[in-house]
């Protein structure tokens, strides 16, 4: 490996952060499993930062049946168990006096009018001025309804000051039509504005950092396109099959629940011209424009340029796994795909005719999401006189987890004689410059909720455009059923199908090992 980069580190850009204004955070679903292992750790990791206004407040509301105190203990019972980094009792402490709890039913209207009371309460105590950031941790099927119920109780009207906030998490919606129905009832109630639809992947630093690399560097835009780039592959693997989750992901296959989203997030930050600002919707213009210059896919375009697959079983650490069609909540003959590989074209002026590579599965051999950018060949005719076979093109690769960091690879002069190349790699590991805060993703998102910054989120239009791709491969493999499923080892790098995909034209996977 080549030397490490030598440099003093910058100091971390939300330092110099203000703490969030004066508010109170409504967790909906806050019996759950999201509220216990991201989202308090979150807020005592923003408290801890001193991201937090003293003028805060965290309101728990789901249907268990829990006192204020009851919930308080589990919380911070919760916090010790799932916060990464040491706890600061002082912390723990103000927290907890900040935490309290309602129980309801989310569909009745007389829980949001107790909720309403709670909240006036909440702003008489803490001071927290009547703005709300309702985070509703619940199933999607439920958001269109308690939207519509927050709304009816009054409790969306932005008033002297004041504001509320709405967030959800994906899928949004289950296709285009249900996406835009979803979007429709929403801002029926509320405006477009007041609506964060959280891509956790967004939230990794990792993922934002594809912009500073690419607009804070004066080296790399110039060469970020098609005269000098030959192919992108995105490659999210993950090393775990559907666990717990077989009925959830029995509605969704890879397709909905990883590349409609989360790839497609890094395809437009990888792809995206430069926003003339960070103003929030300059960037996601920018990003919708990207998935907006995405080719559609023709229904023979869908046969020849994606793959789907579905794990078998396998061995896993010397450990026999199950097939998809075995986990828990699965249909036995299940033709579910848990994994996908395509070929996109981003049809602009920046990009014509550079393949995007996409790939992600569950049961792969190695946990990796990664961005890699690989460079046109140089010229071979220098070294046609020399005994070097070929030339390997140079690689850029973002890697966004788990090892977060920057590689470039190079060919160079093996020390001898002769002429001989070798390939050698320069690397760039977050946590040897930055260190490593505790953090569970959703630090920032919640901040900038409450700050209103929305740049980090997906607007409607996003949404839709994302859906607007992946319709016509829904549609196709809906139409035909999977021929040959389950079609890879669990412990493999997917279906053969996927390298055929990439071999035909004349290139291949980045190697993961
Ligand atoms: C979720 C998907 O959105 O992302 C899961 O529903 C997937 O199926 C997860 O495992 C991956 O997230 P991460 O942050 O572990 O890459």
């Amino acid at each position: 490996m080549a030397d490490q980069v030598q440099s003093q580190p910058p100091a971390p850009a939300r330092a110099e952060r203000q703490p969030a204004p004066p508010c109170a955070l409504v967790i909906f679903g806050a019996s759950g499993d999201l509220a216990k292992r991201k989202l308090i750790p979150a807020v005592y990791n923003l408290a801890a930062g001193n991201f937090l206004p003293d003028e805060f407040a965290v309101v728990g509301a789901s249907r268990s049946e829990m006192s204020d105190d009851d919930f308080r203990q589990k919380m911070i019972q919760d916090l010790h168990t799932f916060e990464t980094g040491t706890l600061d009792p002082q912390r723990v402490e103000w927290l907890k006096s900040r935490l309290s709890y309602m129980s309801g039913d989310l569909d009745e209207p007389r829980t949001y009018e107790r909720l309403r009371e709670a909240l006036a309460a909440v702003d008489e105590k803490w001071g927290t001025r009547g703005s709300y950031l309702f985070y509703l941790a619940v199933p999607p099927s439920q958001f269109a309804a308690i939207i519509r119920r927050l709304g009816d109780a009054r409790l969306t009207c932005e008033e002297g000051g004041s504001w509320r906030r709405v967030v959800i998490e994906k899928p949004f919606g289950h296709d285009l039509e249900s996406a835009r129905q979803l979007n429709r009832d929403i801002r029926e109630v509320i405006e477009e504005t007041q609506i964060y639809r959280i891509d956790h992947y967004l939230g990794k630093e990792t993922v934002q950092n594809i912009l500073a690399f690419r607009f804070a560097n004066g080296i790399f835009e110039p060469i970020w396109n098609r005269r000098y780039i030959d192919h992108v592959q995105i490659t999210v693997a993950e090393t775990v099959g559907v666990e717990s989750r077989g009925a959830y992901y029995e509605e969704a296959g890879a397709l909905r629940d990883m590349v409609q989203n989360h790839m497609f997030q890094l395809l437009a930050l990888t792809a995206m011209e430069p926003p003339i600002s960070f103003a929030p919707d300059v960037v996601r213009d920018e990003r919708v424009k990207i998935l907006r210059a995405v080719r559609p896919l023709a229904p023979e375009d869908v046969l020849r340029e994606t793959v789907r697959g579905q794990y078998d079983a396998g061995v896993v650490k010397g450990k026999q796994v199950p097939a998809y069609r075995g986990e828990k909540g699965v249909s036995p003959t299940s033709t579910v795909e848990t994994f996908v590989a395509l070929k996109l074209y981003v049809d602009n002026w920046r990009w014509a005719d550079v393949p995007f590579y996409l790939r992600t599965g569950k049961q792969l051999p190695r946990r990796v999401t990664e961005v890699a950018i690989q460079f046109k060949r140089a010229p071979f005719i220098l070294f046609r006189e020399t005994p070097v076979e070929q030339l390997e093109p140079n690689l850029l690769v973002l890697h966004i987890q788990p090892d977060e960091g920057i590689s470039l690879s190079f060919e160079g002069k093996v020390p001898g004689p002769v002429m001989k190349l070798g390939q050698v790699r320069m690397h760039f590991q977050y946590s040897d410059y930055f260190g490593t805060t505790p953090e569970t993703g959703y630090e920032t998102l919640l901040y900038d909720c409450m700050t209103g910054d929305s740049t980090l989120f997906q607007r409607s239009d996003l949404v839709e455009v994302g859906w607007g791709i992946v319709m016509p491969i829904l549609d196709v493999w809906s139409a035909l059923a999977p021929r040959a499923f389950p079609n890879y080892a669990a412990n493999s790098w997917g279906p053969r199908a996927a390298d055929d995909l990439i071999q035909a034209d004349g290139r291949r996977w980045k190697d993961n090992g």
